[in-house]
């Protein structure tokens, strides 16, 4: 095993320059990107879409979290070694009523209330579907999601907002749709979009969706298990849906009083198992398979391997559970867990779980090729802190060989700070690292955004492309790449001057 290390400094980063990374982005832009370090391969064509808060506070009351800010769609459409860049809102009806009333009209999940303190608050349950968390092009649509709510189906070229989308009846007004639905590449022959949503409780429903590539339901059944349920992300196999129940509860008397949010009511137990609920797509009934108690938000991969199932997943050691009483502008990294790489190795005939680590070091935002999901694979490009001890904001992109556990870094600190990477193949390609990495990061020097565009296969030799934003994008969540151009005609003349 060997591994690239970034040049070791005496600081990864500065505080300040972090929190510069959460400042408001109020403006739409639609333009060509004139200022680019390096070359966009002319192979590289298509549409990167990104989904994140892109307000921090609400005409100056400041949101509690940033997932409760409202969801600011980014498109850089690239082709032939030129990129547009577009930014709108989602104009869900939240978003249009806050903004015409000029303050928060709604609590958030994640901790903000409206003004006027716990009497204005308490028993007021109108969740806003804020469509922040990620953005996936299936069936030609494109749909801004987040998981507690139906998707908004935006214009794929535009960003115009088209609506709600309840995925051709699939669920119903008032219904569900995960933030993380997955995309199989045709184990079973077509490509399906495989999806979730989730009811808890005292008890908890899982239903799984899969859809197929004109949108259409090709099944769904529905899976309850004990207890409350707090499931973000989910992992597939041809056979398998595996979702990890996390070891919390939820004591909501502090949220109907108006004195917190309700993810602020989450508390974990470390007493308690990890619980793998292990779903056949099929709709045969699950199976569940305890583990030691660990907390995942983000799987990166499955696959099925001499009759074993196995899941790649970033961990905690707890929950990162919010502090009500603090800004998160002021957390210390040091307090709250990292997220790791770890194995999970199911026996299903034993139902016993083996558990190892593949990456010891704080890691986030998995990515891989495509065709690899769901299936056995060996690169994975996941997000990582500059040092490889602690906690710490994700400064560097790490590609993991999993067959040889041999990694490479490139780090953008002391003054760079990551968002998620999405893996593109190269067109034609034979290997499965043969492609490049796309992210959209946060350059503090400049205090504004680049898109950093790295060649799968040498990741350690940094950039070999640089398209720095005339402006920020502020820290976001997760995107898609889509291998279609969604800009306008090329440039003109006119327009390069
Ligand atoms: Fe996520």
């Amino acid at each position: 095993m060997t591994t690239t290390q970034p040049r070791p400094t005496a600081a990864s980063f500065s505080v300040d320059d972090w929190r510069s990374g959460y400042r408001s982005q109020p403006n739409e832009y639609s333009y060509w990107v004139t200022d680019i370090e390096g070359t966009i391969p002319t192979e590289l064509e298509g549409t990167l879409f990104r989904n994140g808060p892109g307000l921090l506070d609400i005409h100056g009351h400041p949101v509690k979290h940033p997932f409760d800010g409202d969801g600011l769609v980014c498109s850089i459409a690239l082709r032939n070694g030129q990129a547009y860049f577009r930014n709108r809102f989602v104009r869900t009806a939240a978003y249009l009523a806050e903004q015409q009333a000029q303050k928060p009209l709604y609590r958030g999940v994640f901790g903000t209330q409206k003004p006027g303190g716990p009497l204005a608050n308490a028993f007021d349950l109108k969740l806003k579907n804020i469509a922040n968390t990620h953005i996936v092009y299936w069936a030609d649509k494109l749909l801004a999601l987040w998981e507690a709510a139906a998707p908004h189906r935006l214009d794929p070229t535009t960003l115009d907002t088209l609506g709600l989308d309840y995925l051709n009846g699939l669920i119903s007004p008032g219904g569900s749709f995960t933030a993380h639905p997955r995309i199989d590449p045709g184990h079973h022959g077509d490509p399906r979009l495989v999806g979730f949503s989730v009811k808890t409780g005292l008890s908890s429903t899982i239903t799984l969706y899969e859809l197929d590539a004109d949108g259409n339901a090709l099944s769904q059944h529905s899976h309850t298990i004990p207890g409350f349920a707090f499931i973000h992300d989910f992992a597939i196999t041809p056979n398998y849906a595996i979702f990890f129940q996390n070891p919390v509860s939820f004591g909501p008397l502090p949220f109907l009083l108006g004195l917190k949010g309700a993810a602020e009511c989450i508390s974990f137990d470390p007493k308690q198992p990890t619980k793998i609920l292990v779903v056949p797509r099929n709709g045969d009934p699950m199976q569940v398979i305890d583990t030691d108690p660990c907390f995942v938000f983000h799987h990166a991969n499955a696959f099925e391997q001499d009759g074993r199932v196995v899941i790649d997943s970033v961990c905690y050691d707890s929950f990162p559970s919010l502090d009500g009483s603090s800004d998160f502008l002021e957390v210390d990294f040091d307090r709250i867990p990292a997220g790791q790489l770890w194995r999970f190795t199911l026996d299903l005939t034993a139902g016993t779980a083996t558990v190892n680590t593949l990456v010891s070091r704080c890691v986030e935002f998995p990515t891989l090729h495509p065709d690899a999901m769901g299936r056995p694979y060996r690169h994975l490009f996941i997000g990582t802190a500059h040092g490889a001890a602690g906690n710490a904001p994700l400064q560097a992109l790490l590609k993991l060989d999993t067959h040889t556990g041999d990694t490479q870094i490139w780090s953008a600190a002391p003054r760079g700070f990551m968002g998620e990477p999405l893996f593109v193949p190269r067109p034609q390609a034979t290997e499965l690292d043969d492609g490049w990495v796309l992210v959209l990061m946060y350059n503090a020097e400049r205090q504004c955004s680049d898109l950093v565009i790295l060649a799968g296969q040498a990741i350690a030799a940094g950039p070999i492309a640089r398209l720095k934003l005339p402006h920020h994008v502020p820290y976001g969540l997760h995107g898609s790449f889509v291998p279609h151009y969604f800009g306008p005609e090329a440039r003109t003349t006119a327009a390069l001057s």
